[in-house]
């Protein structure tokens, strides 16, 4: 027998092994394979390698070189193809209940994006719609109209945010008296992110006829010294309510009412004479931190609206009345959950925001 036909022979059988492994449905099939082609006693492996053993001197180095190499192929690729035979079959439908699952990531609103929400809703029950002005305000809105003359020290650019392309010199020529026509300077002006929102009092007033009756919630910014009750920028809701009559007991009523509707009838709201501009008289307002009478958190400042921003923005005083409030959301949040410092709204820590 010439080398030629016997390394012919082995290339047959290494095409019919291999198709037939590779066809193999199952792994009942497979072992048929195995038997078949790689069985010690009678396989067709074994059947060659006797065939083989006819090779001249010669013949043999060639030979039973392709001979192992087609021998290792084979029995690798019945191997490879066991193992994949042995991998969990997906059930019908193409779910295996077998495998681990892949965790499903809920996502949920911020803390403080609830704490709105509810914040509207429960004013909304006290009939006050909701108004938004913008964060990046002039000096007007943030300041004059809201009875801030130019000297004053709120005023301070190293106590607000002025955007850096704002035109100082503008500023500098502002009058320092309060001047309540000079609003185009001061609307042209500089800007600022807002400190307050008590912006947004001037804006509603000032297109809208009274009575007003609103609430506007958002951000505020104040280069404040970070810590855990005091942050560079929080939220604030604003309060206003214009119409005849208006009284001071109704501006206390609304708060502890609003209060205590998010907080819980636990809570007490006390009330400590102050000083705003834009109001007159003024108060700050405290929540009790727990029932022992002796820590309070500030939770914001409130008052009758002075008539001057009554006439800044074209209202009667002698017609119309009203009350204002700002409070901070970020307090009344940590006062509900006992969150005990103000920075974890905003350090993303997921431990911290899944809790809500
Ligand atoms: N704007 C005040 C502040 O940010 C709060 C306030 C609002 C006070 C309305 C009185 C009336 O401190």
């Amino acid at each position: 027998m010439s080398s030629g036909s016997l390394i012919d022979q082995i290339d047959a059988f290494e095409r019919t092994a291999l198709a037939a492994v590779q066809s193999a449905p199952d792994a009942a099939a497979l072992e048929a394979v195995r038997i078949e082609f790689l069985g010690a006693r009678n396989g067709r492996l074994r059947d060659l390698q006797t065939v083989l053993g006819k090779a001249t001197k010669e013949e043999k180095p060639v030979v039973g070189k392709r001979f192992n190499e087609v021998k290792q192929r084979v029995t690798a690729e019945y191997e490879t193809k066991q193992r994949a035979l042995s991998r969990p079959k997906r059930a019908a439908g193409g779910l295996d209940v077998t495998l681990p699952g892949v965790r499903v990531e809920q996502g949920r609103r911020h803390p403080l994006t609830q704490t709105i929400l509810e914040f509207k809703e429960i004013m909304g029950r006290f009939g006050f719609t909701v108004a938004d002005g913008p964060e990046v305000e002039d000096e007007w809105h943030n300041f004059q109209a809201l009875n801030i003359p130019a000297d004053h020290p709120a005023r301070d650019p190293l106590d607000n945010f002025f955007l850096a392309t704002a035109n100082y010199a503008a500023r500098q020529s502002t009058a320092s008296e309060l001047n309540l026509t000079a609003q185009p300077a001061a609307v042209t002006g500089p800007r600022l992110l807002r400190s307050q929102t008590s912006t947004v009092q001037i804006r509603v007033m000032e297109s809208n006829p009274p009575p007003v009756r609103i609430i506007s919630v958002g951000r505020v910014y104040r280069p404040d010294t970070i810590d855990a009750t005091h942050s560079c920028m929080f939220h604030q809701m604003e309060g206003l309510l214009i119409a005849e009559g208006t009284t001071m007991a109704q501006l206390k009523t609304v708060l502890r009412l609003f209060a205590r509707a998010y907080l819980g009838h636990d809570v007490t709201i006390r009330f400590r004479p102050s000083f705003f501009p834009f109001t007159e008289p003024s108060v700050e307002v405290d929540m009790s931190w727990d029932n022992t009478g002796t820590k309070w958190l500030e939770i914001g400042g409130a008052g009758m609206v002075d008539p001057n921003v009554l006439k800044a923005v074209g209202y009667d005083p002698d017609k119309v009345t009203g009350f204002a409030f700002g409070l901070g959301i970020e307090r009344f949040c940590m006062r509900r959950y006992r969150v005990p410092d103000i920075r974890y709204f905003t350090n993303n820590d997921l431990r911290f925001l899944r809790q809500f």
